[in-house]
């Protein structure tokens, strides 16, 4: 579809979500939370608990409240501050669900027919996935442009997800003749860490789905098990070359390397040059080391905030009713553009 020019005049303003669906893992971190705690020093931040995606997929309801809670620690144990930006879940302000409505009649089933993420997730049987599923991209630029968010920090894998709500927020400004009603959103994907591989198999995403717990660091792991895990990390026998290029076909190398990067604040080719020459039983050691400094203290804070459940409750509650206040006006306007009496 071709794009018109962006001409938006609205404030800059941030959203982005994440799903409370349990085993929080360094991708999650490096790809999308630690970007949060940037931001929330550069613009208007919105960061939500996605519970009502979590539901496309079978979940337990007495988990879905813990790890939607887990969630919301871990937002603020990596040090978002709830009183700058809002934290909220997603299911308290209805009009997610509202919205979602409307993009599910503005969205094309060819659009969505495309969507990589709901061939991966539906797997072999799609007739028996959730229509939820399926219209799960619906929800997700309804999310974003609820509150006219202009800039959605997010791992590489949601980026077919933004040029969708792009395409929706374009169709329907378009149709209903709205002018530049919905911003395009931008997404902000790049830097090291946009795409945290599993540490047995250097061609697939960790996810926190994956059955072997081996594959991902959790934000909840103890020092022992990070050390461990990293320890048992797929690699391969040859030392650590001088450039990326030397990594070329070294996939599992490349996660390590890149991990190490991102948790440290350098580039990939830095690092390098520090360890060029070196094995992984160097290497293994030190971006252990690193990881347990990096991701320690957010354990230990997580693990205090989930003791107090009503403290962070507290903190969803008063999100929801800011991000209420500023998704009410856009669904008015909504609404009367689409036509509702
Ligand atoms: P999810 O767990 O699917 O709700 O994802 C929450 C956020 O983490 C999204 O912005 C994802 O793009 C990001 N993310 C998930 N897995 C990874 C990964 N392996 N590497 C980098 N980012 C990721
Ligand atoms: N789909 C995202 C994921 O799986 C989570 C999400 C839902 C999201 N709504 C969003 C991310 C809005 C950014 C903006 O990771």
């Amino acid at each position: 579809m071709s794009e018109p020019q962006n001409i938006y005049q609205g404030p800059e303003r941030v959203f982005s979500g994440v799903q409370p669906t349990g085993n929080l893992h360094l991708g999650n971190y490096l790809g999308a939370i630690r970007k949060f705690v940037a931001l929330q020093n550069e613009m208007e931040c919105i960061f939500c608990v996605v519970d009502m995606h979590a539901i496309t997929q079978w979940q337990d309801p007495k988990e879905l409240r813990a790890q939607t809670l887990e969630i919301a620690a871990a937002y603020v144990a990596a040090g978002i501050d709830p009183e700058k930006a809002v934290i909220f879940h997603q299911s308290a302000v209805s009009g997610h669900a509202e919205l979602a409505w409307i993009f599910n009649c503005v969205a094309r089933m060819g659009w969505l027919n495309r969507m990589t993420q709901f061939k991966d997730k539906a797997g072999k049987d799609k007739e028996r996935a959730s229509v939820g599923l399926f219209v799960y991209p619906s929800l997700m630029a309804a999310d974003i442009l609820l509150y006219k968010a202009t800039h959605v920090p997010v791992g590489e894998d949601q980026k077919q997800h933004l040029e969708l709500t792009r395409d929706i927020a374009t169709k329907f400004n378009n149709e209903f003749d709205a002018g530049p009603f919905f911003p395009l959103p931008e997404p902000l994907i790049k830097g090291a860490g946009a795409r945290v591989m599993s540490l047995r198999d250097g061609s697939s995403k960790m996810s926190k789905s994956d059955p072997s717990d081996l594959s991902r660091i959790n934000l909840t792991d103890d020092a022992d098990t990070i050390a461990k895990k990293i320890k048992k990390a797929r690699t391969d026998p040859e030392p650590l070359p001088e450039t990326m290029a030397g990594l070329e076909g070294r996939l599992e190398a490349e996660n390590l390397i890149s991990i190490y990067a991102a948790l440290s604040d350098r580039t990939s080719e830095d690092v390098l040059t520090e360890y060029a020459g070196q094995g992984f039983g160097v290497f293994k050691p030190a971006l252990a080391e690193l990881a347990v400094e990096k991701l320690s203290p957010i354990t230990a804070e997580m693990r205090k905030l989930q003791a107090d459940p009503a403290f962070l409750e507290t903190i969803l509650k008063t999100g929801a009713a800011r991000a209420e206040a500023i998704a009410t006006p856009v669904l008015d306007d909504v609404k009367r553009i689409v036509g509702f009496l």
